[in-house]
């Protein structure tokens, strides 16, 4: 019989550790290395005896494929994101901020699919019936046939949604609620969590049912305690959204039967979640294009156009160190822009605290931003505001010039859609449209960018003279 064996696990990060110690190599977290049993983990198991093993057969990559069978649910943005909808056999991870509309979201989807004919059964781990049936009641899906549980215990959920028709789709609201018998440890720890994810896919991949995880995030942005559960699934959505504002952005991280980068944007009402089919009309809702340090964005999420604003202050210091703020953007990415134009442009900002928003609570990751924000801090620092209908987007480089961008041709097309007539965007050799009535501007790098600035502004400040 072998001996059991003891491991130190730390509830952060998941890194595996001889001896316990207060501090965690890997993550630098204070007090999260919890001795755990090897038994229920990866790569422990029961009773390691050595097995002969058997031979599998060999095969080859052509052959014969099937396109995964895939469940919608008919709200497009949460298709959007899922590839195309729910695959049948597949485990997704849906994380997000306690708070921010997960089970809104998927009582929702619930409820959609239900009403398509789909048996779903919707596991409530956090809150009891009586809540969740309150929650059906608000956007009206407690007429569907989505079946309930309110339960935390792995075996008796598996026991559950086992017995009779298999279901198309489970939802288990939280894994973090999951404890299981088998796993020695405390609730809530990294062995419990990972011991009910694994048994949870194994249960979709033995019966063919879409299980739905939700999993909520720590402070520090990530699924709290385990990341291993992030490999362990074949597709992780991610929830975000600002509390102070109104909508919620879906984006997928990681899909293994369809593309990244996909978002699907929702606005949250009293009666739920509603679609938004054209997000940028939505970042652009309230923008008042008279002011200086505005300037839009052509941005790409995934193989969708999204138009937004980006604010810049600049504002002359009264400390020792400048101050930089920045909200939705990279700010390491701001110092580099700010750089640029101290090195290339001669714009001094070394006096100046500069702050950077992006309109609505939205998030960029594109570097393509890097023009918008050029152009956003140039036109605060000179008090000049840029024209109205013009979109900026390209990147710029540490020797200053502006390198091409992916899809300028959809960029493009977008803001022709909503009434810009302008663009600056750096030369490509890819197609570009010839817009109706487009002023499409290729700007090679930033010097170029700054004396456009300077110089339409000095037009538009000549013509009250001249009238
Ligand atoms: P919830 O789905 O419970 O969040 P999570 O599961 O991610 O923790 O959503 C909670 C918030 O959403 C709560 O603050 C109230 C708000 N909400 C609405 O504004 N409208 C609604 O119709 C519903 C159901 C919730
Ligand atoms: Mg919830």
């Amino acid at each position: 019989m072998a001996k059991a064996k003891t491991q130190f696990v730390c509830q952060n990060c998941g890194t595996v550790h001889n001896r316990w110690a207060g501090k965690c190599d890997g993550c630098g977290e204070w007090n999260t290395i919890i001795e755990d049993d090897m038994m229920g983990g990866i790569g422990g198991g029961p009773g390691k005896v050595p097995k002969k093993g058997r031979a599998v057969a060999l095969t080859t990559l052509s052959g014969e494929t099937e396109e995964a069978p895939r469940i919608f649910t008919g709200i497009s943005e949460l298709d959007r994101a899922t590839g195309g909808g729910f695959v049948r056999g597949s485990a997704v991870l849906v994380g997000g901020d306690p708070g921010i509309g997960k089970s809104t979201l998927l009582m929702q989807a619930a409820a959609a699919l239900s009403r398509r004919g789909h048996r779903i059964i919707y596991v409530s781990g956090e809150e009891a019936v009586a809540q969740v049936r309150l929650r059906a009641q608000r956007l009206d899906a407690a007429d569907t046939e989505v079946l309930l549980a309110a339960e935390t215990n792995v075996e008796d959920i598996l026991a559950t949604i086992g017995e009779g028709k298999r279901p198309d789709l489970v939802i288990i609201d939280s894994i973090q609620t999951l404890w299981s018998d088998t796993a020695d440890s405390a609730p809530g720890t990294v062995t419990q969590v990972r011991t009910g994810v694994q048994a949870m896919i194994r249960f979709a991949k033995q019966t063919g049912a879409a299980m739905v995880l939700v999993g909520h995030v720590t402070k520090e942005g990530q699924i709290a305690g385990p990341r291993v559960v992030e490999h362990m699934v074949d597709a992780v959505l991610y929830f975000e959204g600002d509390r102070g504002h109104h909508y919620r952005i879906l984006r997928t991280v990681k899909n293994r039967f369809g593309p990244t980068d996909e978002i699907g944007v929702f606005e949250m009402s009293d009666k739920g979640l509603r679609e938004v089919t054209n997000p940028s009309e939505l970042f652009l809702g309230e923008r008042n294009s008279k002011s200086p340090g505005a300037a839009v964005f052509a941005g790409m999420e995934g193989t969708r156009p999204v138009l937004v604003e980006v604010q810049a202050l600049v504002a002359p210091t009264s400390l020792g160190t400048p101050r930089r703020a920045v909200v939705g953007w990279d700010s390491s990415r701001l110092s580099m822009i700010l750089a640029v134009l101290e090195a290339h442009c001669g714009v001094k900002l070394g006096q100046h605290d500069v702050y950077l928003n992006v309109a609505g609570g939205y998030r960029i990751t594109e570097p393509a931003a890097d023009l918008a924000v050029a152009s956003a801090l140039v036109s605060s620092l000179a008090g000049l505001a840029l024209p109205a209908d013009c979109v900026y987007f390209g990147e710029i480089s540490l020797s200053g010039a502006v390198r091409p961008v992916s899809q300028t041709a959809q960029r493009l097309k977008e803001a022709e859609k909503l009434g810009f007539a302008g663009a600056m965007l750096p030369a490509t050799s890819a197609e570009v449209p010839k817009g109706a009535n487009g002023r499409w501007v290729t700007i090679e790098d930033l010097p170029d960018l700054v004396s456009r600035i300077a110089g339409s502004a000095s037009k538009l400040r000549q013509t009250p003279e001249d009238d």
